[in-house]
């Protein structure tokens, strides 16, 4: 099998999903034998460990041309393929994160010196959307928890908001009021300092597209897509429950916690069932999207009907 490198990676090429499948075959195989430092295995950034996460699943993944044409952007359209078209007069360089509230280290960063110290990894997660859809993603990115300790939390931070772009010129969705904008996310802090919890800034090995959040999204992967929020310029420590874009539309049919459970259905759709993008049949929604080891014990004790 022949592994190319990245520099000899024609766009195209690093699309086909063939390849990229026999080439984490590969990087299975190699970690297995331990062989894969000593090839020094060209990949970008991705797996620099030469390590597969062991969070990651093995499904059989979506392929890049569906996770990049068929997708939710309001603030571009509210049809699936308006964002793919539209997002191109989003600008992500520069970018600058806005850190505030109850931490010690709050500011307005460069994206740039945001990543400098991560390292970015891939995990390949299930991404299930409220709709009834579902994809496996092969995101790059880097855990939440990392960015959250270099912030130093003071006491008092119990959740984590996130703030998306509000600039009309650039998201000309948003001249229309269709969600109270900018859009706005939050997570308990124990769910932000989750493991699983990741900042996005790829997929498929290539940096986000705009029409996936580019240039940084959050990606939780047991919880409906919507809590994905993209494109964040503002990150907040916050002593009370942040309220999501969604359930500032309609708190009867979203929630803050909004965990994958087929249990609950939404008021317009059952969630028992999903289409994964790219297959024909309906296969079974699993609690928490399959993450119930990791997570479920996040919410011992809650009314998960209740707190949806
Ligand atoms: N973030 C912002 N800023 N605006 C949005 O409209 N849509 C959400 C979420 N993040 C959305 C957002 C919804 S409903 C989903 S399902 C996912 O993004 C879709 O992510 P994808 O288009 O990359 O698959």
């Amino acid at each position: 099998m022949i592994i190319k490198n990245k520099a000899d990676l024609a766009d195209n090429d690093v699309t086909d999903f063939s390849i990229y499948q026999d080439r984490r075959q590969f990087m299975k195989t190699a970690a297995g034998v331990g062989i894969v430092a000593a090839t020094g295995l060209p990949i970008t950034q991705v797996n620099a460990k030469g390590v597969i996460s062991p969070y990651s699943t093995d499904e059989k993944l979506t392929d890049y041309k569906d996770i990049t044409s068929y997708c939710n952007f309001y603030e571009f359209g509210t049809g699936k393929s308006d964002p793919a078209k539209n997002a191109h007069t989003l600008i992500t360089s520069p970018w600058t994160v806005t850190v505030e509230g109850e931490c010690e280290k709050p500011g307005k960063y460069n994206l740039e010196d945001l990543l400098k110290p991560v390292s970015i990894e891939e995990r390949i997660y299930r991404f299930r959307c409220v709709e009834g859809w579902s994809m496996v993603i092969p995101w790059m990115g880097f855990p939440l928890a990392d960015l959250i300790k270099r912030m130093q939390p003071t006491s008092k931070a119990k959740y984590v908001y996130f703030e998306t772009l509000h600039d009309t010129k650039q998201m000309p969705g948003q001249k229309r009021a269709v969600l109270d904008w900018p859009y706005t996310e939050g997570l308990r802090m124990d769910e932000a300092m989750n493991p699983l919890t990741l900042m996005g800034t790829g997929i498929y090995g290539k940096d986000l597209l705009n029409q996936n959040g580019a240039p940084l999204r959050l990606v939780v992967p047991w919880k409906y897509g919507f809590k994905n929020i993209k494109s964040i310029v503002k990150i907040r420590f916050a002593e009370t429950q942040p309220v999501n874009s969604w359930q500032k539309a309609n708190k009867h049919e979203y929630g803050f916690f909004s965990n994958v459970n087929p249990e609950v259905s939404h008021p317009r759709w059952s969630q028992r069932k999903e289409r994964r993008i790219g297959q024909f049949r309906k296969i079974k929604t699993q609690k928490f999207n399959g993450y119930g080891e990791q997570v479920a014990s996040l919410y011992k004790g809650m009314d998960l009907k209740k707190f949806y």
